[in-house]
């Protein structure tokens, strides 16, 4: 292991966990104070006090509620995740099933549903939880360029014949490019090789909508879409993600979906965060504005750099990764926390800064942003 190790840190792709004080849009670390780009805060919700202590306020802390103690099919089926389900589902007119955590979603839910005389298309560039769920399946597997859609027919046209089902799976926005998938044309291109489409909106879940109810919903495709998962790590600020789909794929999943069945349900305490805090979640349009605002501003003003994508994620390109490494280090020297995400999570020769924005900074922190990139 530790030559192995040694050879990490040589290719300079060695991780380390490092201890740090997420403070609303700040990051402490070793005594200094940083602007965090690199949260997935996308509501600024975890630095909003006043919601913690109404939520506190709130619940009654006299009934046992830090722990589920067992797996939801054996004691663990608390009315809390049965009411946040109820209201979701509501929410979207379609059947919820709650995960503990957009991994354990996308790690159960594929090898569920999948099976042997299937065929599973994802797009190139899906998060690290989609192919290690469709790892664990039976189905064969292949991939499409990145948001080529034509390359993804030319796949279906060769298999639509070969093969009982295809599910075709992407990202609604791109964790790495900060892109979007067209929702609509995956659904046209879906019903005309009678396929089944598989949406991750975790970074679009609480950012992207009317209510933020993510992309599906604000195309009015959630109805065309068999399965979408939303986590609630992210712009939630709490832990958990759901599946939205049909009633009879719910009962599917409850019966065969492992990561569903073998794992302790999650904190009731946790639980009714989520559900209070996703109330919250649609009547915040005015963070939702404002997220699109500095986004545009700090894109606005990094035209001429490497950046990709058009959403509140700027990746913004740098190259190999030592390179990357010394980028983001002159950005922490001028305040500014933004990990460099290099290869292998991303391809070689483009290693990046990934900046997340969250709607509780302000034209003066995008500016201070934009100083540290110069620097
Ligand atoms: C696209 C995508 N899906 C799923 C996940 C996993 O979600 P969770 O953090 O809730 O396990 C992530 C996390 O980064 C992600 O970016």
């Amino acid at each position: 292991m530790q030559k192995k190790l040694n050879e990490l840190w040589e290719k300079g792709i060695f991780r380390e966990l490092k201890t740090l004080r997420q403070n609303g849009i700040y990051v402490e670390y070793e005594g200094k104070t940083y602007i965090n780009c690199s949260s997935n805060d996308y509501l600024g919700i975890s630095g909003m006090k006043n919601l913690q202590k109404e939520f506190f306020d709130s619940i009654d802390t006299g009934n046992f509620l830090m722990g589920a103690l067992s797996s939801r099919l054996l004691t663990g089926n608390s009315i809390f995740v049965e009411n946040f389900e109820k209201y979701v589902s509501e929410l979207y007119g379609k059947e919820c099933l709650m995960y503990n955590s957009g991994y354990h979603a996308n790690t159960g839910i594929l090898p569920a549903i999948a099976e042997k005389d299937d065929l599973i298309v994802a797009d190139k560039l899906v998060h690290a939880s989609i192919i290690d769920g469709i790892k664990l399946c039976v189905s064969d597997f292949k991939r499409y360029r990145h948001n080529d859609l034509s390359d993804l027919e030319r796949i279906l046209e060769q298999n639509v014949n070969n093969y009982k089902s295809i599910y075709i799976v992407t990202e609604s926005i791109f964790s790495m490019d900060g892109d979007t998938a067209s929702l609509k044309r995956l659904v046209e291109l879906k019903e005309k090789y009678g396929g089944k489409l598989y949406v991750d909106e975790a970074h679009a879940f609480g950012a992207v909508g009317e209510s933020g109810l993510g992309y599906a919903y604000n195309e009015g495709l959630i109805d065309k879409i068999e399965y979408t998962v939303c986590t609630l790590g992210k712009a939630a600020a709490s832990e958990g993600a759901f599946v939205l789909c049909s009633s009879t794929a719910k009962q599917w999943l409850v019966n065969k979906s492992r990561t569903l069945i073998f794992t302790t349900a999650a904190p009731p305490v946790n639980v009714l965060w989520t559900h209070f805090i996703v109330k919250k979640i649609v009547e915040m349009k005015t963070q939702r504005e404002h997220l699109q605002s500095i986004t545009k501003r700090l894109r606005n003003k990094l035209v001429g750099w490497n950046i990709i994508g058009n959403t509140h994620i700027i990746p913004l390109i740098i190259g190999e990764n030592d390179k990357c490494m010394q980028f983001a280090e002159k950005m922490r020297a001028n305040g500014v926390w933004a990990m460099p995400v290099r290869y292998p999570s991303v391809p070689q020769g483009q290693s990046r800064i990934r900046l997340s924005l969250t709607a509780a900074m302000n034209s003066e922190h995008i500016d201070k942003i934009y100083e540290s990139i110069l620097a």
